[in-house]
């Protein structure tokens, strides 16, 4: 079974901090990594460890990151037949920075995703259409995702964008066809100019978006948990407590963990379990991919754990 993403790949420079430098100063920061990332990237490489196949559709620049882009994808052993390098253009790169508490705040400069075009799409039609799900996020051009979820309505096959990095020019009338929309918190907030600070103003928000026409909205609240709404249902998912060191990409890790599992067995709930645990092991180290657990890491820490609750 295969699903495919399409979308983003970034070189992450993660910066370690204690503060942010004030304009003119230059202050020295403990620690740094480099590593591979990309809201994309990193949710393709989440599906695969959790046991999926992964089809990934994607740009790189022609500069010294790209190779490694490719050769990470392939470790992963996440299928790279529609990864195009773009002659003359740097690579996707997003500086991130750390602060002692966990949290993160992340630049990026898109680079080669910013080429990846509707006809990118149209060109993997025949490969795209053997997935089992398609995965976007908003790292690319919008008319390339509007084009995507197109394609998938026309093809029966299920879509999750995951709307990041919200913005608010994002038409909610054109992404109602997609079957997961998952934002987090501060995205949600962003894309429907209301507050989400508390868990029934997440709910306001997101049953603004199931009044618009969305079917399944999944919030990812972080320590907080997760909340699944549609028309019908209302549930949490309540999160694993762990000892936060750095919180970068782990919504990914939700992302391709869920979609990955969801795909096997249908069952939402049971699905955002396990994404949560993905997550939650991801949190406890320092980078992106680099944090994700190994499958076999995932499955001795739900032997020890008891699943979330459900409320
Ligand atoms: O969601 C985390 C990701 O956002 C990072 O890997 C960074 O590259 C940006 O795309």
């Amino acid at each position: 079974m295969k699903i495919a993403v399409i979308g983003s790949n970034m070189v992450d420079l993660t910066s370690y901090i204690t503060r942010m430098p004030i304009l003119g100063e230059t202050l020295e920061a403990p620690d740094f990594t480099i590593g591979c990332g990309g809201k994309g990237a990193n949710q393709a490489v989440a599906a695969a460890v959790c046991g999926i196949d992964v089809l990934m559709v994607t740009k790189v620049g022609s500069d010294i990151f790209a190779d490694n882009t490719i050769t990470n994808f392939k470790k992963y052993g996440i299928d790279t037949t529609y990864v195009q390098k773009v002659p003359g253009m740097s690579s996707g790169v997003a500086p991130i920075f750390v602060d002692e508490s966990g949290q993160n705040s992340i630049l990026i400069i898109k680079g080669a995703n910013n080429k990846l075009l509707p006809a990118d799409i149209d060109a993997a039609e025949e490969d795209l259409k053997k997935c089992k799900m398609i995965i976007l996020q908003l790292e690319i051009p919008l008319e390339t995702v509007y084009h995507a979820i197109s394609f998938g309505k026309k093809n029966r096959i299920p879509v999750l964008l995951n709307p990041a990095p919200a913005t608010k020019s994002l038409d909610i009338n054109k992404v109602c066809e997609c079957d997961f929309f998952v934002p987090n918190e501060t995205e949600l907030a962003i894309l429907t100019g209301m507050p989400t600070e508390t868990r029934e103003d997440v709910e306001h928000a997101a049953a603004s978006l199931i009044a618009r026409g969305l079917k399944n909205v999944i919030v990812t609240l972080g320590g907080r948990g997760a909340l699944w709404m549609t028309e019908k249902e209302k549930k949490y998912v309540e999160a694993y407590r762990v000892n936060a060191v750095d919180t970068s990409g782990a919504g990914d890790a939700f992302i391709g963990c869920f979609a990955s599992t969801y795909v096997q067995d249908s069952d939402v709930l049971a699905a955002m379990q396990k994404a949560s645990a993905f997550a939650a092991l991801s949190v406890t180290r320092k980078g992106t991919q680099m944090s994700y657990p190994s499958s076999e890491e995932l499955a001795d820490f739900l032997k020890k754990n008891q699943p979330p609750q459900i409320l």
